[in-house]
């Protein structure tokens, strides 16, 4: 915008960008991820700087950006670059000499290092630096549960981008805009279609709608997956009909040969396979009494000859359990169902397992399933989709919710055993490894369905290039380069989304309980009742006294066993046991004093008030940014701020109210009437 321009105008003349006269992209061919480096360079410093810079393709000796790969430039200045070794997708950014070098170890990686500097200036630093930057994993990957009919399963930013009426879109240029995003934040693939997929996406008109989609990541080098039907091969839509999709059956096998040779064939750079099987009423190995090993490997080899990776869900659970049944538990089930098949999984297979054992709620232990898997390779996946957590209509920052995971110690043979470092292959000296989040991006001009919810998509990426990077310091680079440089705007979003997840944790669902919203159906607004009595096991065994699940060895389902020793002691105990997940782990009166010194009752009730209390504000903070940024986002922001004020409310209303009654213990500040 023209504020941002003469912010930084007055400095322009001492960054020398005066002096660079044109824009080297080492030897690039048309629509490669070089190509991109030099056009986004050559558009991000007109637009910051107004000033056009031409861009050629071969060595010069005069001041310019130059931007390629390492070999690049070692042949095009006849000696090697002096940089530090780097790795897959990894760049150097060099800004100390007379020219800028952006050299990537691949196109990638170029490409990447061109985002680096255009981020810098955006946010007024011209600060001189020399560095390489590489990842964390070489796996940084989006999923979107995209329908063929164009709907998106707990998508909250409007319809596809990438289907509609059972085919793929003809039109591609929002599918490139969202890889130039996903680009930008360091992605490198994407899996286009929903986890309980449909085989019709198989379809020969489809395989070559998926070609276009792969055209269009491709020049920002973001690679195309898809996820699979398990039973493809008896729907008799694509290759003939078998009668079974028996992982062992010979049949099987060549025939997901063949549907992968024809991807190959269309896609040559296609990324692999996302495989949901044997869960909630998915089909999967189980059915032939195969093992999930079996199933996955099923993929994995016929993806290994191209090149491709396997991501196999660990999301397996029995969708009808029995809740009268003490010991039953589907929190046990990614660990039961993996036990026993640690190194049984083909090289190029990945286990993506979400970050608690139930499913994406406000607050989960971390999945023993990280520390269970010691010979096979790992992925941790997130939801940006705000499915559990308020919908979009709420703000809730995650990643400070992602990294009670990821900066777990699980503690595995005794030995520091971060998730972080799990995941990404180096705790466990495995190749390969990394990330998945559920991002549902739409046609919704927000993308995701709200302003500051693209703050989690943004916060995603930094992270799954730098787990150990800061949620805040990335919140704020995200708000200059979304927003403004204005201090006021950078401190309000700051304390907004820095209290918010907090604050969505005290008005649904505290202690460790889950989020108490309806999980039958919309997992959206309170809905305490619908915790128990159903097939899901998502339970909390509430009842006039108690409340809580006892997940111990010694009384309950054993969850707590599953965990390496010293994790295991510590939530068998209650005294060990956090506050915030006791009610994960233990059952207990609603007198129970936690370590706060609050009984358990009188904390549902502080802290439903205490986190509407916090949503207010949110209005009121808002209020103060009016003038300071555009008013089309000013007023759409103040229209979700207030809604999720007046949710919060009602949530709060809703979950004090039903425990009240329940238990009948009257709350010591007054604020509850009995009915
Ligand atoms: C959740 C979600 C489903 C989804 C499932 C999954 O249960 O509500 O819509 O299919 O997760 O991750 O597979």
């Amino acid at each position: 915008s023209l504020s941002f321009f003469l912010t930084f105008g007055v400095v322009v003349a001492e960054t020398g960008i005066n002096a660079w006269l044109r824009i080297v992209a080492l030897n690039t061919s048309a629509n490669s991820p070089v190509d991109t480096a030099g056009a986004e360079l050559q558009k991000g410093i007109s637009s910051i700087f107004g000033k056009n810079l031409t861009i050629a393709s071969h060595s010069s000796s005069s001041a310019s950006i130059v931007v390629g790969t390492v070999s690049e430039y070692a042949s095009a200045y006849g000696q090697s670059p002096k940089t530090p070794q780097l790795e897959n997708d990894g760049f150097w950014l060099n800004t100390t000499g007379p020219s800028v070098q952006i050299l990537g170890q691949n196109e990638r990686g170029a490409l990447y290092g061109a985002f680096e500097y255009l981020s810098m200036l955006a946010q007024g630093n011209f600060s001189k630096v020399a560095y390489a930057s590489n990842p964390a994993a070489p796996v940084r990957w989006v999923n979107q549960w995209d329908n063929l009919d164009g709907s998106i399963e707990r998508g909250y930013g409007g319809k596809s981008i990438f289907f509609t009426n059972g085919l793929v879109v003809n039109t591609t240029d929002r599918v490139s805009q969202y890889a130039r995003l996903l680009a930008s934040i360091g992605i490198n693939g994407v899996v286009v279609n929903n986890v309980n997929a449909n085989s019709s996406l198989l379809s020969p008109t489809n395989v070559a709608g998926l070609g276009r989609l792969a055209d269009a990541f491709r020049p920002y080098g973001v690679q195309v997956g898809i996820a699979l039907d398990f039973a493809s091969p008896t729907e008799g839509l694509v290759y003939g009909n078998l009668s079974t999709y028996d992982p062992l059956d010979a049949g099987v096998i060549s025939w997901w040969q063949n549907v992968t040779g024809t991807l190959y064939r269309t896609v040559p750079d296609f990324g692999g396979y996302l495989v949901k099987a044997d869960s909630e009423g998915q089909p999967g190995p189980l059915t032939d009494n195969r093992t999930l090993a079996d199933g996955a490997n099923l993929f994995a080899n016929a993806l290994k000859p191209h090149g491709g990776i396997l991501m196999f869900r660990a999301f397996v659970y029995n969708d009808m359990i029995n809740e009268t049944d003490w010991k039953a538990d589907r929190a046990n089930a990614a660990v039961d169902f993996f036990s026993g098949l640690d190194g049984k999984f083909a090289d190029n297979v990945i286990i993506q397992i979400k970050y608690g054992p139930i499913d994406f709620q406000v607050r989960e232990p971390t999945s023993p399933l990280f520390a269970y898997l010691q010979n096979t390779s790992t992925a941790i996946e997130l939801e940006v989709t705000q499915e559990y957590l308020g919908q979009q209509c709420h703000l809730v920052y995650l990643p400070p919710l992602w990294k009670t995971v990821l900066d777990f110690d699980l503690r595995k043979n005794h030995q520091p055993s971060l998730v972080r470092n799990i995941i990404t292959g180096k705790r466990f000296n495995r190749p390969l490894g990394g990330s998945a989040a559920v991002v549902n991006v739409g046609l919704n001009d927000t993308w995701l369905g709200s302003h500051l919810s693209m703050s989690n998509l943004y916060a995603y990426g930094r992270l799954a290039w730098n787990w150990a990077d800061d949620p805040q310091a990335i919140l704020q680079d995200w708000t200059r380069l979304t927003f403004s440089p204005d201090p006021t705007v950078i401190q309000t979003i700051t304390n907004l989304s820095m209290s918010s997840w907090p604050a969505y944790e005290n008005y649904t669902g505290n202690l460790g309980i889950q989020t108490l919203t309806d999980i039958l159906y919309t997992h959206f607004g309170p809905n305490p009742a619908s915790q128990d009595g159903n097939g899901w096991g998502q339970w909390t065994r509430a009842d006039g006294k108690t409340i809580g699940m006892d997940r111990t060895v010694s009384n309950g389902t054993g969850f707590s066993g599953q965990y390496p020793q010293e994790i295991m002691e510590m939530y068998e105990n209650i005294t060990t046991t956090p506050d915030n997940l006791v009610l994960w782990f233990h059952h207990v009166n609603y007198t129970h004093q936690l370590h706060s010194g609050e009984t358990v009752i009188q904390h549902f009730y502080n802290a439903h008030y205490a986190g509407a209390d916090t949503a207010q504000t949110f209005v009121t903070q808002w209020e103060g940014l009016q003038g300071k940024i555009d008013a089309e986002r000013y007023n759409e922001t103040l229209f979700r701020l207030t809604f999720q004020a007046g949710h919060s409310i009602v949530w709060r209303d809703a979950i004090t109210g039903f425990y009240h009654n329940l238990s009948g213990v009257s709350d010591t500040q007054g604020r509850l009437k009995n009915h």
